[in-house]
């Protein structure tokens, strides 16, 4: 079963999807808490299938310093931290200061708290202040501000560093028509035109769950 509803694509055939999640193994406690976190408070996550590719991503890259644009109550975060090891940084960021709050203590069950640094505040602005570039910048802000998340992350990555955005199938509906009033579709469907004529970028959309795409700052 899809633990929480929120993990489904909303595009791939159900039986399809609880097939790929039935494929994952059991997560440990602390993760399994904010799952559960997650699913009875209705907070968004990118879920064990797209955690597993970021975890990979951040392996086979060499990942050591990371930004996250939009970190909530630190799930990704976690993820991320382990991935890269004890001698990471990991700049955590979310404007709610409760969501913060709340990460802190899962960051410390984890044990990764040392290597985790908590900014409260617009992640746009946090990522052009905090002083030098970055391996890993992943980016799951609200959607609308897609394009800009972009035009402020890339000057923070360095040459060959992996920019990685969530929800760039945003359920399905990006690939179709969006109304003029439908702000975070439309963010999401220019933060994507965008991304491929990049000359500076070389972006893969992967349609894992709600769409993840992988970009590579040449
Ligand atoms: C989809 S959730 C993040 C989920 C998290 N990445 C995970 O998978 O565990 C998006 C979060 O970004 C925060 N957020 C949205 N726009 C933001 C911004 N411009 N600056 C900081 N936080 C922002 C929201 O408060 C929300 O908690």
């Amino acid at each position: 079963m899809i633990r929480s509803e929120n993990l489904r694509s909303g595009y791939i055939q159900d039986d399809v999807e609880e097939y790929l999640y039935r494929l994952l193994p059991e997560r440990d406690a602390v993760i399994g808490e904010i799952e559960k976190y997650a699913e009875e408070h209705r907070v968004p996550i990118i879920g064990p299938a797209v955690a597993r590719l970021m975890m990979l991503l951040v392996q086979i890259s060499g990942t050591k310093r990371i930004f996250e644009m939009g970190s909530a109550i630190g799930y990704s975060t976690i993820w991320l931290a382990r991935a890269a090891g004890p001698q990471a940084e990991v700049f955590y960021t979310d404007g709610n200061p409760e969501n913060a709050r709340r990460a802190q203590e899962y960051f410390r069950a984890a044990g990764v708290g040392k290597r985790i640094r908590v900014q409260v505040g617009d992640a746009l602005e946090l990522v052009k202040k905090t002083a030098g570039k970055f391996d890993f910048i992943f980016n799951d802000v609200d959607k609308h501000q897609y394009p800009d998340a972009m035009r402020a992350a890339l000057p923070k990555l360095k040459r060959g560093g992996l920019f990685v955005t969530d929800n760039t199938l945003w359920s399905g509906k990006a690939a179709r028509p969006a109304a003029g009033d439908d702000k975070n579709t439309r963010g999401v469907q220019e933060f994507n035109r965008l991304v491929y004529a990049s000359k500076e970028l070389f972006p893969v959309l992967i349609p894992l769950r709600d769409g993840v795409t992988v970009c590579r700052k040449n």
